[in-house]
């Protein structure tokens, strides 16, 4: 392969971590500092639609503003023949990953996680910023239990006051398997949209399955909108009572009826446990053939034979 197409600018192009819709996300060494960092780049047939590009510059004016330890760091936007956000690379798996290969890899310490996700979410919260798309794919979770939250593509500053009248977002932009209803119907959204996002990733963490789902998008979308609440306890008896009614308080219909700030929710979550009796930690992990797996479904690595 040529040397032009294995670098963008400074950066070496080492593995594709993820090949999504719009963009790649490559595991990337610096050429001088040989320092490793994660670039989101623009796919090829997008790299020069307009909308595309305004989204990755949102991000990154975004994320520039946000330095937690729970938020991946995004360091720089360049176009480089195309364009790419620079990030800190959290080389590990999403959360999706982790629960689709085995959630028991993170039930043991799912305490730490969930408290990690919600600092995270937490922090960004402080900062005015609402995230929009919280689902399982967008934190990054690592085999000791560190989160960063990431994809900050949708989010949106909270609006207050008047122009909370004016706010008419042109789609229902979002997750559908984790959205909430007024987020869904296009009404007024605040962090109290994301607290429901945030109760379905808790649900999904804790029985391996969304709270809903529909044979159509529409029938998914109208179950956020009108099903009754399902409790985590149907599908894991070993969830506690304390912990069910907590996720499900985050899942209410009503924004009003859901813990009014992540600080109400992490006040409440330090003072129960998760699951009834501890789960144990499984002898094979699925952090154990990180990273790269080859034939893994997510993990390719660039220039190897198959
Ligand atoms: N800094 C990072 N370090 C390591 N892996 C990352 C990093 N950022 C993203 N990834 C991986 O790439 C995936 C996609 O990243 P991101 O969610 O930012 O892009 P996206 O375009 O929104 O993709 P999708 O449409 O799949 O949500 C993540 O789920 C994660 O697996
Ligand atoms: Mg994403």
């Amino acid at each position: 392969m040529s040397k032009s197409r294995d670098f963008l600018g400074p950066y070496r192009l080492a593995r594709l971590i993820r090949q999504g819709t719009t963009s790649e996300v490559w595991e990337a060494i610096e050429e001088n500092s040989q320092e490793r960092f994660a670039l989101k780049v623009l796919r090829e047939n997008i790299k020069n639609d307009k909308a595309e590009i305004a989204l990755l510059k949102h991000e990154y004016n975004i994320a520039k503003d946000l330095a937690s330890p729970r938020v991946i760091k995004v360091l720089e936007y360049r176009e480089d023949g195309r364009p790419y956000l620079v990030m800190e690379l959290f080389s590990e798996l999403n959360m999706k990953q982790a629960l689709r290969r085995g959630p028991e890899s993170l039930a043991f310490m799912l305490g730490k996680i969930v408290e990690q996700a919600a600092e995270g979410l937490y922090y960004m919260h402080t900062k005015n910023w609402i995230h929009l798309d919280i689902k399982p794919d967008n934190f990054l979770v690592s085999r000791d239990g560190v989160v960063k939250l990431i994809d900050f593509t949708i989010s949106e500053k909270k609006k207050s006051g008047l122009s909370k009248f004016f706010h008419r977002p042109k789609m229902a932009q979002g997750t559908r398997s984790y959205m909430a209803p007024e987020q869904i119907r296009r009404k007024v959204c605040d962090e109290r949209t994301d607290i429901y996002s945030f109760g379905c990733v808790l649900y999904e963490l804790c029985t391996g399955k969304p709270p809903f789902t529909g044979n159509t998008p529409n029938d998914l979308l109208n179950k956020h909108i009108t099903a009754s609440i399902p409790s985590p306890i149907v599908h894991n008896s070993n969830v506690s009572r304390e912990f069910a009614d907590l996720v499900k308080s985050m899942m209410a219909k009503k924004p009003d009826s859901r813990p009014e700030s992540m600080w109400e929710f992490l006040k409440v979550f330090r003072g129960i446990e998760i699951f009834k009796k501890i789960p144990k930690m499984p002898e094979i992990s699925v952090f154990d053939s990180m990273p790269g797996v080859r034939g893994a479904d997510d993990m390719v690595r660039k220039g190897e034979p198959s």
